[in-house]
């Protein structure tokens, strides 16, 4: 059977990474039907040769589609992913809106494939830092046991969308040549302060909490959680906004409930998990960096340190492409394990075809 595919944000930063992964996807895909918002009408996208022109996103437009990968914010896919769900399509979103909820598997295809198993037509596709962190940590968690995670990342401007992105480049454009600018876009663009992101970092992505943390730091601790099936176990993130287009970067601070017997048992662990890559040879310089690992699938690890006071305490530093690992590719992979375990359909009782 080939598929017909809508991807939902299609005109999006992520929405052009999910169709150029499709584009490579071992899926058999019959049409490609690219959807956004009414502003979108008459655009058309590239795929396989083809310029293919841009619909409205409508309740309708999803008659006949069997699977609907959703990248246009939360709104959009809490009006239209049920929607699209009751039309018999499966669906893979990209926001937030039903991560955590009970019913929704939350995956990432290495680590807990096996959520997908009692799927109800629509599965979710973690927050890009979660995703890359839970990749690189699998491993350890299985060879040793995870008792508490701290991490730092260091967030590329396309998590925040293609305003962003233009925000950074305009932004530079005018501080190298000594013009001033006023920022409109950085840290939230629905919130009224703003902060200049060239030449500079912020510490708030999405809004606060009323624990003072933020909504992107508690994402990683609550979908953490979920992926690994622990709501107990302990995560603390900052999550920092820095001035680079594409490609997150995490500093990991793991405490495992067993010390490794050695750092060597540590990288073979990484080294054997899959999607997971290991760059780190301090005698070389080498590790990875946004910039190295871009357009790349898999998730790097590099700066493998034991910490010098526990013996149960590894630091690692991660980076991962957050629009193709963190986002697109991560929602295809999902498409096709589902369709590798005969799971590509809705279950009979949740839609109407
Ligand atoms: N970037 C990342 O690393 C990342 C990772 C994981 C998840 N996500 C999530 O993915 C989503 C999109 O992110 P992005 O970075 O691609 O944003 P973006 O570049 O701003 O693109 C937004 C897309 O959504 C469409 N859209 C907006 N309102 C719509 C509506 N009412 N109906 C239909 N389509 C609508 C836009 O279409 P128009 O062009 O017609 O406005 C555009 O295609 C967000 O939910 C984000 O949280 C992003």
């Amino acid at each position: 059977m080939a598929y017909r595919v809508a991807v939902v944000g299609a005109t999006g930063a992520v929405g052009e990474a999910m169709i150029a992964e499709l584009e490579r996807s071992t899926l058999p895909i019959a049409e490609l039907v690219p959807m956004a918002s009414a502003r979108s009408a008459g655009k058309t996208v590239a795929f396989r040769g083809a310029e293919v022109p841009v619909v409205e996103a409508t309740p309708e437009a999803f008659s006949g589609v069997d699977l609907a990968l959703f990248s246009a914010g939360g709104q959009t896919s809490r009006a239209l992913a049920p929607e699209a769900v009751r039309r018999g399509a499966v669906v893979v979103d990209n926001s937030s809106a039903f991560r955590l909820e009970d019913r929704v598997p939350l995956v990432v295809p290495e680590v807990n494939a096996e959520a997908l198993a009692d799927h109800r037509g629509l599965i979710a596709n973690p927050n890009c830092s979660t995703i890359q962190m839970v990749v690189a940590l699998a491993p350890l968690r299985e060879r040793y046991g995870l008792r508490r995670i701290v991490v730092s990342t260091y967030q590329a401007v396309s998590g925040a969308g293609r305003r962003a992105v233009d925000a950074l480049r305009f932004e530079s454009g005018r501080w190298l040549e000594g013009e001033g600018f006023v920022p409109e876009v950085l840290p939230v663009a629905s919130l009224p302060v703003k902060y200049p992101i060239a030449d500079n970092v912020i510490p708030q992505i999405d809004r606060f909490e009323p624990n003072g943390f933020t909504f992107e730091e508690m994402k990683m601790v609550r979908e953490t959680q979920k992926i690994f099936g622990d709501p107990a176990l302990e995560v603390a993130a900052t999550c920092v906004r820095v001035p680079v287009t594409v490609g997150h970067s995490e500093a990991v601070t793991v405490e495992l409930e067993e010390a490794p017997a050695s750092m060597e048992d540590v990288v073979e662990a990484l080294r054997a998990a899959p999607g997971v890559v290991v760059w780190d040879d301090p005698t070389a310089q080498r590790y990875p960096t946004p910039m190295l690992v871009r357009g790349e699938r898999d998730v790097y690890v590099g700066r493998i340190r034991r910490d010098l006071f526990r013996p149960n305490v590894v630091h690692l530093w991660v980076v991962a492409d957050n629009l193709v690992k963190g986002a697109a590719w991560n929602a295809v992979q999902i498409a096709e394990t589902l369709e590798e375990k005969g799971l590509l359909r809705v279950p009979a009782a949740e839609g109407d075809r």
